[in-house]
């Protein structure tokens, strides 16, 4: 077979874009074996030329000048991994209009600006990929998009921040948030501005891109409720221990009777749950359909090679089906309604520091029980003069628990109470008749 030389330009060339060049070069003979094509770095844009990099490209490729890769007709294929919302978005929408074709790994575009660039896209006839933008490198969009294209997914359910879980397990083992945020940070998985690692901003920004791709209907990231874990301190995660579990930011999106609902929050994870068992910078996605029951992918969520090998793997997609753009169209081809977010359900922990005397308990499980929400477990310690309780319910209405836990901060015998989170105990696919 004949190869054919294809020029490619990056946009951004910091953690993944030196890691696409380092990756390319390296398996130059592999990629070209594969697919009859020897991709080649032309161009890649940046701030500082003169910055010290990793993994220096040849002279000529950095350039501050975005018109050298909008305006170059060789350049066919362009990865942006620069990240954040402008200028790459204009870029973007440039190259997809100017009919090049578009790889991005940054899920804050995709999850806020989804629907104007796969407009763009299909306007330009060019085809715009995101596999990179969740996951790193676990393959979870071509899964979702080429071998599930049939199956109905009506539930996913994961872990797909690597920032996060590295910090949560690094604490499980005794270092202290701000460390093990450093070290998350030093080793390349963390965003430019780690804020949106742990405020959950990245991970939602993931699920509103898995949802819109599961359920076929746009999903932004303004249709999600997402929290993070700042607020997670090592006694949530002794208590979490207490009671067989581990703290983890756990996505869900879920169809309920028609309807979306696209959540992201620290969640207690059983230990026998298969999340629980995801550590340091992995992620993993279960995926629940009618016809495949449940298919969990893992693997590892960040980094720079590990992103690298989604991004190469996309440009090898485009340029093997660039006649036909195969399922790379806007997934979004219906419009559901969002689920109201206090009708969203789940099990919840919380936390309530209460006074030691006849009676407390009893106040406690009435309110909660005024909304019809049942105590699954309870474990009491003594804290000082008074009590705290571990709260742990059976399913319960998000919007009955906030009015719970406001009534419970009014009563006298109840000092404190901690925000509550969901818990993730069982697969989901019992209650589907499945297991
Ligand atoms: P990074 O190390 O901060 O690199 C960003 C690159 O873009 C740098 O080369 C920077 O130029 C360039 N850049 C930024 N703003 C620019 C502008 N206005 N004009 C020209 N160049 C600009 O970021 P990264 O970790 O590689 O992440 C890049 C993207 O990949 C983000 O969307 C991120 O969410 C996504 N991603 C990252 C990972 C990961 O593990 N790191 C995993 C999956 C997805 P200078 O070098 O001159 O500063
Ligand atoms: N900052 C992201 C994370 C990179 O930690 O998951 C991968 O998208």
């Amino acid at each position: 077979m004949a190869s054919v030389d294809v020029p490619v330009a990056l946009l951004g060339y910091g953690t993944v874009g030196a890691a696409v060049n380092r990756l390319l070069t390296d398996s130059a003979d592999d990629i070209e074996r594969a697919t009859g094509h020897r991709i080649r770095l032309v161009k890649a844009l940046v701030r500082d030329p003169r910055k010290e990099r990793d993994y220096p490209p040849p002279g000529g490729v950095l350039t501050t000048d975005f018109s050298e890769i909008a305006n170059d007709p060789s350049i066919q294929v362009v990865a942006e991994v620069m990240g954040g919302v402008d200028p790459a978005g204009g870029y973007v929408l440039d190259l997809l209009r100017g009919g090049k074709h578009v790889v991005t790994a940054n899920k804050q575009l995709v999850a806020r600006r989804g629907a104007e660039l796969f407009e763009a896209a299909s306007e330009g006839g060019v085809q715009l990929r995101f596999e990179a933008s969740v996951c790193a490198a676990i393959p979870v969009i071509k899964v979702l998009r080429e071998s599930l294209v049939v199956s109905n997914v009506h539930r996913v359910l994961g872990i797909v921040n690597g920032t996060t879980n590295f910090v949560l397990t690094e604490m499980e083992a005794g270092k202290t948030y701000d460390e093990a945020l450093a070290e998350a940070q030093r080793r390349g998985f963390a965003e430019a501005d780690p804020s949106d690692d742990v405020n959950g901003a990245d991970a939602a920004a993931k699920m509103a891109i898995l949802a819109t791709v599961a359920f076929n209907s746009r999903v932004g990231l303004e249709d999600v409720d997402y929290s993070g874990i700042t607020a997670i301190d090592p006694l949530d995660i002794a208590a979490a221990d207490q009671l067989d579990m581990v703290i983890r930011l756990v996505g869900a999106a879920r169809l309920v009777d028609g309807q979306f609902d696209v959540r992201v929050q620290a969640a207690l994870v059983d230990k026998q749950h298969p999340l629980a068992k995801v550590n340091g910078a992995f992620n993993a996605v279960m995926l629940q359909g009618d016809a495949i029951r449940e298919i969990t992918l893992e693997g590892p969520g960040a980094g720079g090679i590990e992103t690298a090998s989604a991004v190469i793997a996309d440009m090898a997609s485009v340029i093997g089906t660039m006649g036909t753009g195969f399922l790379q169209n806007d997934a979004a081809w219906r419009e559901l309604p969002r689920l109201p977010s206090g009708d969203s359900t789940s099990p919840f922990y919380f936390r309530l520091s209460v006074e030691d005397r006849p009676g407390a308990l009893a106040r406690v499980a009435d309110e909660l029980a005024q909304r019809e929400i049942s105590i699954a477990r309870l474990l009491q310690h003594q804290n000082g003069s008074g009590a705290a309780l571990h709260v742990v319910t059976h399913e319960a209405r998000v919007g009955a628990l906030d009015d719970a836990l406001v009534a419970l901060g009014a009563l006298p015998e109840v000092h404190a109470a901690s925000r509550p989170m969901p818990v993730v105990s069982d697969r989901g696919v019992a209650e589907l008749g499945w297991a």
